[in-house]
C-alpha cells in the first residue's frame, strides 16, 4: 500500500486529500497518517495542510521497494522489488528467492550496501552504503542455456545507454560487459544461472554501478570510477534503476525473438570501446594479440590476428 500511496502522491501536482486516499485505498485515516509518517522518516518531504491534504515536495535518494515499485508501473522487469538496507550480496539473495519459488521472472533485488559483493571470476565487488546501485534481476527465459551468456551483453547495452542518456557522459562497453568512462570501470555485471542441459531454471543478472561514489579504496582507484567523479554531479539512483529496467526489458524482447544479438549488433558494436583497437586476449593457459573487429550474433568477439580472424567466446580482454 505504501508504494500505491507514493504513486498517487507522485502523480498529483497539487494536494491529495486524506479522504480521497482513504476512499481509493479503502483504508482508515489513521492508516494513511501512519504511512505518511513512515515516508517522512525515510526522507520524503511531504507537506500536510489541514483541509487540503498531502503534497509530495521532494523524494530522497533511496532504492527501496516502494520507491521503485511506485515508478515501475506496467513493467515486468522490476514490478516486484525485494529491498533490504544491507545484504551480503544481492545475487546471493536473488538466487535464494528464486530457489524458494518467491522470485519470478522480472523480480528485482536491491540493497543500499553489500557486505560481500561478488565480482566475476571469484573477485569481490566493493559496495559501500548509499553511493551505488547494487541490484540483481531474476529472469526465467524460455531459451537454450547455451544462449544465456548473451544476456550479459544485452544488459551492458541497456546500462550503457541509460548512463549516456542520464549523465551525458561518453560511456562505452568493454567486451563483454564492463561499462567504462574515460578508461575506468563504472559498472560491472555478473550473470549467474541455474539450469539443466536443455532447460533454464533461472538467471540472475547482477548489476553494480558506482553512482555517487566520491572516492575509492587505493587498490581499485586506478581502475574504478563513478558517475559523480566523471561528471561532478550526483544522481538519483532510483531514476537510473527505473530507466535500466525499461531499456533492459526492451532489449531483452529483441534478443528473445531470435535468441541471438542480430537486432542489437550494430548498436553494441558502436558502443564497443575495443573496436579497431589492439587487444590482448587472456585465455586459460595462453594469451594472444590482435585487433578487435566487433562482436558477432552470438556475442563472441572477433579478433583479427596475423593468422586470420579468431572468435573469442570468453576470457579477459585488455585494451592496448
Ligand atoms: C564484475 O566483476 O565486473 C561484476 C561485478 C558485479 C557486481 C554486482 S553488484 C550487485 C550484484 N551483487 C553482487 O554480489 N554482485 C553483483
Amino acid at each position: 500500500m505504501k508504494s500505491e500511496i507514493l504513486r498517487l502522491l507522485k502523480r498529483e501536482e497539487g494536494y491529495l486529500s486524506g479522504q480521497e486516499l482513504c476512499n481509493r485505498l479503502q483504508v482508515s485515516r489513521t492508516a494513511i497518517w501512519k504511512i505518511m509518517n513512515q515516508l517522512k522518516e525515510e526522507g520524503y518531504q511531504i507537506d500536510s495542510v489541514s483541509n487540503r491534504g498531502y503534497h509530495l515536495e521532494k523524494c530522497p535518494d533511496i532504492v527501496t521497494g516502494e520507491e521503485l515499485e511506485s515508478e515501475l508501473e506496467g513493467r515486468v522487469f522490476g514490478h516486484e522489488v525485494y529491498y533490504k538496507e544491507e545484504m551480503d550480496s544481492t545475487n546471493v539473495q536473488a538466487k535464494k528467492l528464486a530457489e524458494q519459488g518467491i522470485a519470478n521472472h522480472g523480480y528485482l533485488v536491491t540493497a543500499e550496501k553489500q557486505t560481500n559483493g561478488k565480482g566475476r571470476r571469484g573477485r569481490s565487488w566493493s559496495s559501500p552504503k548509499g553511493t551505488g546501485i547494487w541490484m540483481s534481476l531474476v529472469l526465467k527465459p524460455d531459451i537454450s542455456p547455451y544462449n544465456a551468456s548473451m544476456l550479459t551483453l544485452v544488459t551492458a547495452l541497456a546500462v550503457n545507454r541509460v548512463i549516456r542518456e542520464q549523465t551525458g557522459l561518453e560511456s562505452y562497453i568493454k567486451w563483454p560487459n564492463d561499462i567504462v568512462v574515460n578508461g575506468k570501470k563504472v559498472c560491472g555485471i555478473l550473470t549467474e544461472m541455474s539450469s539443466e542441459l536443455d532447460y533454464i531454471h533461472y538467471v540472475v543478472i547482477g548489476i553494480g554501478i558506482n553512482v555517487n561514489t566520491k572516492d575509492f579504496p587505493e587498490e581499485i582507484s586506478e581502475r574504478a570510477t563513478s558517475l559523480f567523479i566523471e561528471s561532478h554531479k550526483t544522481y538519483k539512483r532510483s531514476r537510473i534503476i527505473e530507466k535500466i529496467m525499461e531499456y533492459l526489458e526492451f532489449y531483452y524482447e529483441q534478443f528473445t525473438l531470435n535468441q541471438d544479438l542480430r537486432l542489437l549488433l550494430t548498436e553494441y558494436n558502436q558502443m564497443l570501446i575495443n573496436i579497431e583497437n589492439k587487444v590482448v586476449v587472456q585465455e586459460k593457459q595462453t594469451s594472444f594479440e590482435g585487433i578487435a573487429k566487433g562482436i558477432n550474433e552470438k556475442g563472441e568477439l572477433l579478433v583479427q590476428t596475423e593468422k586470420g580472424i579468431r572468435t573469442v567466446m570468453s576470457g579477459e580482454v585488455s585494451v592496448r
